[in-house]
């Protein structure tokens, strides 16, 4: 059956990119998009849709026979700690309602991103195994955590094919994140640039599970597209691809730009990067649905000066 797809929050970091991807991968005419704020540039149908409002999604879904989903509306760490009720509202709430809606509507597959965020002081920082002791310190690891367990609940009971994989920190030229705990590494490139200077919000060695934004589409769109009995995680697949400090990303930007320099003054973000991981354990992936990663540091580097410059 051809596939009719829905995208939540699709104006965002991921978002942004992905859905140019489903466009060019599976036509204009079969991608609707949308978020609560308007798009920057219009590349399908776009509507505006709040996540919390199911009446709407269930008009949107009848109207053009959607039978595909992609659900990346969130509210992400470092702006969840700033109201966590209305983090719970979106990044909870709204999903389960969401998954209601679908069991409802028949809906065949759906994506649903979790995070290193769900990873806490207790989890095994390296090579973090796929199974393990999970104790989230921020509200959006513990609304991540909980969507995880409900993606799986209505799997088991209801048939409900939701698919997931927990993403590193997301690094890629197309955006400039806002809210979330690893933006550094995506706000260094531009400042390198521009001002020769960043000023980073993490310590120097604080090392975290990074990805780039062309692994994260490819692996998306790898997940959704395997066969269903293939998968045996349903929670959320361990994704690995590349770990590093910020200096580690500061040496290897400076073998492009040299008189590059960086300050370093910790805010909030640092506690909550010290309560996640280092390195994953993604053997699942890799077995299960081919997941390898394409990009390192250095190949990564030099795409997204190219890219920026
Ligand atoms: N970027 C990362 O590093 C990263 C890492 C792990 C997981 N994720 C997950 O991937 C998904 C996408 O992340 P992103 O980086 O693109 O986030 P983002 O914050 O850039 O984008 C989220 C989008 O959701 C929209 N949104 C917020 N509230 C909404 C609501 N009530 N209704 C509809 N839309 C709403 C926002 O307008 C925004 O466009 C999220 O679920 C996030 O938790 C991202």
């Amino acid at each position: 059956m051809e596939k009719r797809i829905l995208v939540l929050g699709a104006n965002g970091q991921i978002g942004t990119v992905l859905c140019k991807a489903l466009v060019k991968r599976y036509g204009k005419q079969n991608v609707i998009l949308s978020d609560i704020r308007e798009p920057k540039e219009q590349i399908s149908q776009f509507e505006i849709i709040d996540v919390c409002d199911k009446a709407h999604i269930a008009k949107v879904i009848d109207q053009f026979q959607i039978n595909t989903i992609y659900h990346l509306a969130a509210i992400l760490s470092g702006n969840g700690e700033k109201n966590p009720a209305l983090t719970w509202k979106i990044n909870h709430d709204a999903t389960v309602q969401l998954f209601d809606l679908c069991v409802e509507k028949k809906i065949q597959t759906i994506f649903y991103p979790s995070s290193i965020a769900i990873y806490g002081s207790k989890t095994p920082k390296i090579n973090t195994p796929q199974y393990t002791s999970f104790n989230p310190s921020t509200v959006y690891g513990i609304s991540k955590l909980t969507g995880e367990m409900w993606s799986a609940y209505y799997h088991s009971r209801y048939g409900l094919d939701v698919r997931s994989i927990r993403y590193p920190g997301v690094i890629g030229w197309q955006s400039i994140p806002e809210g979330g705990t690893t933006d550094y590494a995506v706000e260094i490139y531009h400042g390198a640039i521009k001002e020769k200077y960043y000023n980073c919000f993490l310590r120097a060695n604080t090392r975290l599970p990074m990805i780039y934004m062309d692994d994260v589409i490819r692996a998306t769109i790898q997940l959704m597209e395997a066969p269903s009995e293939n998968l045996t995680v349903r929670t959320s697949y361990n994704l690995a691809s590349m770990s590093f400090t910020p200096e580690e990303l500061y040496e290897s930007i400076k073998q492009f730009i040299p008189e590059f320099k960086i300050e370093y003054k910790p805010d909030f973000r640092q506690q909550i990067a010290d309560s996640w991981n280092e390195s994953i354990d993604d053997s699942n992936a890799q077995r299960d649905w081919g997941w390898k990663p394409e990009f390192d540091l250095q190949s990564m580097t030099a795409d997204m000066i190219k890219h920026l410059s």
